[in-house]
């Protein structure tokens, strides 16, 4: 990638070509059928094509791993890579929003509960929990997967954020993200996170209305728990908050109230709704293809029954089958998108500040040079090679790749050591299973509908 001088990008502004649908159209096929839509403009226009969208920028979509590569290790400075499209789900002082420095800054100082040994210490959290909520399947009683795969996963990151996750405040804001989450549970209920139009308080029925006030609600609870950590501080506690609230920056200042308030809302989405969405996946394929949960149950078999997590973490088979699950429907569709702040070049195309360069994962992901019958589940392309960080990005990259990537991996595969080595379940339906909206992430269909046969 080249910065252009000033004379160089004077009327050399080029875009890729791309699909030409009139606004109306595409705002039905992007919360409806994303997924054929950018099929459909991938094998018209290739690796790169320009979006155009009415009211917003050109966004050009990359799914060519060396304009990947070229955009993740990109110089900062050329690009703005704060996102404001989650702000009404996150708040204004969001790290997500943050670029640059402070930026940086930020994810420094969120960084460390995630990785080695502090993450370590939530497997046994992860396996309880797992177990507890295991024990409210009814034997022959259809269930849905993802809800409860919702259930622990927001469990363990409240846990993880908050160092507890009992009491009558937790047990509210546990409800209320669930109940908050679920109004965006459908592609067409994501519509009003997606269209500004619809963005409208109409009072406390109207669809918005209920949603900024479930969100007021939240940001209480987390400002009542912050406000009491503050004035009772216990230089013991490790869990994520704690961290937040000793910080200081170089002029020794604390973080400020919202800043704090905002990125745990941060944490507690990006780090339950994501992990559940692809647990529930993982479900799906392991008892949709019978071959995939006969050499997994072998592989599980070798394990002590008293199923060691670090053991688990090392299955190659298990993390075949996980990789394999993030990557043919991944959780999200897209990396953040980073702006362009001054005229360069990328792949011969001119591309004038404003500019918006979306990596999209699920298309790299559909390759079918890197992934031979990219539509198929086979675990064992992950055991056959390696792919590059500009192959495979299920978690994005650069400098906005996901803080909780090594958290998600190995709460996946712990779950489902965990399930599998305890329980006989079996889809509740044979239908097929298709990948749709859920607010801004993508789930499957359904949510899984599965039934327990037995105990192992
Ligand atoms: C399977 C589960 C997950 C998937 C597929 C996933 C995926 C992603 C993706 C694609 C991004 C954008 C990266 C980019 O733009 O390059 C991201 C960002 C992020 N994720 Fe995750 N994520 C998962 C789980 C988690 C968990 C468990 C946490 C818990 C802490 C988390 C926290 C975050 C945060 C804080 C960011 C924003 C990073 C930044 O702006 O610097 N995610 N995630």
């Amino acid at each position: 990638m080249t910065r252009l001088t000033e004379n160089q990008s004077k009327n050399t502004t080029s875009l890729p070509d791309g699909p030409q649908s009139p606004g109306f159209l595409q705002i039905i096929q992007k919360i409806f059928y994303y997924l054929e839509y950018l099929d459909a403009a991938r094998e018209r226009y290739g690796d790169i094509f320009t979006m155009r969208s009415p009211g917003f920028p050109p966004t050009v979509i990359l799914s060519d791993p060396q304009a990947i590569q070229e955009v993740f290790t990109a110089d900062l400075s050329l690009f703005d890579t704060g996102t404001k499209i989650l702000q009404p789900l996150l708040g204004e002082y969001s790290l997500i929003q943050l670029d640059g420095l402070p930026h940086q800054r930020r994810r420094k100082l969120l960084m460390p509960p995630f990785h080695g040994e502090r993450m370590r210490t939530y497997a046994e959290l992860i396996c309880d929990i797992t177990e507890q909520v295991m024990s409210q399947w009814t034997l022959g009683k259809p269930f849905c997967v993802r809800s409860s795969m919702q259930e622990i996963t927001l469990r363990v990151i409240l846990r993880a954020v908050f160092g507890i996750d009992q009491g009558e405040r937790f047990e509210q804001l546990r409800q209320l993200l669930g109940s908050w989450l679920d109004s965006f549970n459908s592609p067409l209920r994501s519509s009003f996170l997606l269209v500004k139009f619809l963005q409208k308080d109409l009072g406390a029925w109207s669809p918005w209305g209920r949603f900024l006030r479930q969100k007021q609600q939240i940001d209480a609870l987390l400002i009542a728990e912050i406000r009491e950590r503050q004035t009772q501080p216990n230089s013991s506690r490790e869990d994520i908050l704690s961290l937040m609230i000793s910080a200081r920056d170089e002029e020794g200042q604390p973080m400020a109230e919202e800043e704090l308030r905002d990125d745990l809302m941060t944490l507690l989405f990006a780090g339950h709704e994501t992990t559940a969405s692809a647990l529930a996946w993982a479900f799906y394929w392991i008892h949709h293809l019978p071959e995939v949960r006969e050499k997994l149950m072998s592989e599980l078999d070798t394990l002590s029954p008293d199923l060691d997590p670090s053991a688990i973490a090392k299955l190659p088979y298990l993390n075949a089958v996980c990789s394999e699950t993030l990557r043919i429907y991944p959780v999200a569709l897209f990396s953040f998108s980073r702006t362009v702040k001054s005229p360069l070049e990328l792949m011969g195309y001119q591309l004038e500040p404003g500019t918006v360069l979306a990596p999209c994962i699920y298309l790299t992901h559909q390759n079918a040079s890197i992934y031979p019958e990219p539509k198929r589940f086979k675990p064992e392309r992950f055991l056959e090679r390696q792919f590059s960080p500009y192959e495979y990005l299920p978690f994005g990259g650069g400098n906005r790749r996901c803080l909780g990537s090594a958290l998600a991996l190995f709460e996946m595969k712990l779950v489902l050591a965990t399930v599998l080595s305890r329980a006989n379940l079996v889809l509740a339906d044979k239908r097929p299973v298709r990948s749709v909206r859920r607010g801004f992430t993508f789930t499957p269909s359904d949510g899984v509908r599965m039934v327990m046969t037995g105990s192992r």
